[in-house]
C-alpha cells in the first residue's frame, strides 16, 4: 500500500484503501478530501494529472441492506444477487455505474462516470475549484428553465422506459445554473415491480420543488 494512503486507515476499512489504491494506479494520483459524507455513501474530490475526479464510497458495514434489496431483486440485470452484505453492496455500486452510463447514452446530463471496483464509483467531478453545490442549498435562478429541462430528462427516461426514482432537489447539482442529475443507483428500468411507484414519486418531488 502506498505511503499516503495509510493516513485513511482510521477513515476508511482497510478493503476500501485496497480498493482504492487499485484504482489509483490507473485513474489518480492523491486523494483531495471529502466532498460530502453521508449514511449510505462518502464522495470525496480526488486529484488526477488533468484536474479532479469524484470517488463516491459506498459504506460496507452500515448501508442499508435492506432498502438496496428491494431495489436490485427484480432488476433483470443483476440476476445472482442473493445474499450477503458486501455482495451486495458491489452490485449496488456497479448498478450506480451503469445507470450513469445509460442516464449520459440518453442524453441526461449526469456526471460521466469512469471506472468502478467493489464498492467504489469514479465518475466526473462536477463543479471547478469547489464541487457544485445541490439545488436544495444553491436554487436556480430561473425556475422555469429549470421545470422545463428536468421535465424534458423525465420525458426521455419515460421513453426509453427507465426511472431515476430519487429525484429532488437534493440530487440535482447546480453547475453555473445547469441542472446535472446525480444518484443513480436506485434507478431501474420498466421491468422492476417497483418502477410505476417510483414514477409517481418522482413527478410528485418534482411538481413539488419546480412547480409549487
Ligand atoms: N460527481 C460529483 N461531483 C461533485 N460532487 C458530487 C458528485 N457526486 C456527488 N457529489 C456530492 O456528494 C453528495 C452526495 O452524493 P449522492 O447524492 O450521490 O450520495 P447519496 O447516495 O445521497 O449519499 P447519502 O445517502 O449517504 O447522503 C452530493 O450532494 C454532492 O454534494
Ligand atoms: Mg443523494
Amino acid at each position: 500500500m502506498r505511503e499516503e494512503f495509510k493516513v485513511y486507515q482510521g477513515v476508511f476499512d482497510d478493503f476500501t484503501i485496497k480498493t482504492l489504491y487499485t484504482l489509483s494506479l490507473k485513474h489518480f494520483e492523491t486523494i483531495e478530501g471529502p466532498i460530502k459524507t453521508g449514511k449510505e455513501a462518502d464522495v470525496y474530490s480526488l486529484l488526477t494529472e488533468k484536474g479532479r475526479v469524484a470517488a463516491k464510497i459506498f459504506r460496507i458495514e452500515t448501508s442499508n441492506f435492506k432498502t438496496m434489496r428491494e431495489y436490485i431483486i427484480g432488476d433483470n440485470r443483476f440476476p445472482y444477487i442473493r445474499k450477503g452484505k458486501r455482495k451486495m453492496v458491489f452490485a449496488w455500486a456497479k448498478k450506480e455505474f451503469s445507470n450513469l452510463q445509460r442516464a449520459i447514452d440518453m442524453g441526461i446530463r449526469a456526471p460521466e462516470p469512469i471506472a468502478f471496483k467493489n464498492n467504489v464509483i469514479l465518475m466526473e467531478f462536477i463543479g471547478n475549484e469547489k464541487p457544485a453545490i445541490a439545488a436544495k442549498d444553491n436554487p436556480p435562478k430561473n425556475k422555469e428553465k429549470w421545470r422545463k429541462i428536468i421535465n424534458n430528462y423525465m420525458e426521455t427516461m419515460k421513453k426509453y422506459d427507465f426511472v431515476h426514482g430519487d429525484l429532488n432537489e437534493f440530487n440535482v447539482l447546480n453547475h453555473k445554473e445547469e441542472p446535472i442529475l446525480i444518484d443513480w443507483a436506485q434507478a431501474v428500468f420498466k421491468e422492476h415491480p417497483l418502477y410505476e411507484k417510483m414514477w409517481k414519486r418522482d413527478m410528485k418531488n418534482v411538481k413539488r420543488w419546480l412547480s409549487g
